[in-house]
């Protein structure tokens, strides 16, 4: 009996003072001396013990449960004051891990706008904006394309009135930039355009960077370059560039600017149709009619002009296959980058 009664005593107080949250710390008073409990069981038997012992033992096992309930209470008053009663409402336990905080992020077409403006910032290229509501002559007749010229069935337009329209390209911005600033001039231009188009590749409103450089005696060979140093910022080094002639008439000669498959670096698969080549870009040198529009004189400069889609971009260099996720706001999509 007096054995029984020290171990549990021990053994009670050491689970008591091991016990880190108030619920855990009840579990152990109902399993001492609950109803069912360990000293609940031997205080019931004392009945069957010989007389002469029974008042001994009683005292005995009533000095055990005194001191226990003791312990209890103290572990229940310190539990309280330390503030880890974990599973109370308002509590905190310290021993948990932190939740990191939500953090916020550039959407993907920013930073891969970012990541162009970058490169060509670092080849001495400044970043200029201009209007997305625009004139039919920025966005078409000073750029070459006369009324009625085929040409503007390119580029399906939303109109605002005859004369006023969302700009189809960014190339407007050029002749803005040509009409404030006389050679040398050097500057990428991105921003909104707007096209009537929708499918998995075309979105009414999408993004794209113009660029432009004239001064004395700019040549093919240095768009061309221009164009593969920045392929291969962005794309890797292994990247390799191919210039088909072309039409636009800002530029002349003019060319589509395609890149080996990001897929299958050009052996030809299902992304690039088989021809192992994607195209990337529009390019060309600037037209003397356009640089005339622009009061820069034509005998005595050249440039290159260039325009590319964001979105696109971002399409080959994430292989995404449908440009309406970038709209859609989807985090799922998003937190991915
Ligand atoms: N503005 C052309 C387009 O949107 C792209 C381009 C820009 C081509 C500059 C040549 C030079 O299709």
């Amino acid at each position: 009996m007096k054995d029984r009664l020290e171990a549990i005593y021990r053994e009670s107080r050491e689970a008591v003072q091991k016990i880190s949250n108030l619920k855990a710390l009840e579990e152990i008073r109902v399993q001492i001396l609950g109803r069912k409990g360990r000293l609940t069981a031997l205080l019931h038997g004392l009945k069957d013990l010989p007389s002469e012992k029974r008042a001994a033992a009683g005292q005995a096992a009533n000095e055990v449960k005194h001191q226990l309930l003791q312990l209890i209470e103290e572990r229940v008053i310190k539990l309280k004051n330390s503030g880890w009663a974990s599973d109370q409402e308002g509590s905190i336990d310290p021993t948990l891990p932190g939740r990191p905080p939500e953090m916020g992020r550039l959407h993907i077409l920013n930073r891969t706008l970012r990541e162009i403006e970058e490169i060509f910032t670092a080849m001495g290229f400044a970043v200029v904006e201009g209007p997305e509501v625009e004139t039919d002559y920025y966005n078409f007749e000073s750029m070459n394309f006369p009324t009625e010229h085929p040409a503007r069935d390119m580029h399906d337009t939303f109109f605002i009135s005859d004369k006023i329209l969302l700009r189809t390209h960014t190339s407007p911005v050029q002749m803005r930039l040509m009409e404030e600033q006389s050679p040398p001039i050097r500057a990428i231009m991105p921003g909104k355009t707007y096209r009537v188009d929708d499918d998995a590749t075309h979105s009414a409103m999408f993004h794209q960077v113009e660029g432009l450089l004239v001064d004395r005696e700019v040549s093919f060979a240095e768009l061309k370059e221009v164009l593969a140093l920045f392929i291969h910022r962005i794309f890797g080094e292994k990247a390799r560039l191919r210039f088909r002639p072309s039409f636009f008439p800002f530029t002349e000669p003019s060319a589509e600017v395609d890149m080996t498959c990001v897929k299958c670096a050009g052996r030809g698969c299902s992304l690039c149709k088989g021809t192992g080549w994607m195209e990337i870009l529009g390019a060309g040198m600037v037209h003397p009619g356009v640089l005339r529009a622009g009061r820069i004189d034509p005998e005595a400069y050249t440039g290159f002009a260039f325009g590319m889609g964001v979105e696109r971009i971002a399409m080959l260099k994430y292989g995404i296959d449908n440009i309406r996720y970038f709209f859609e706001n989807d985090l799922r999509f998003l937190e991915q980058f």
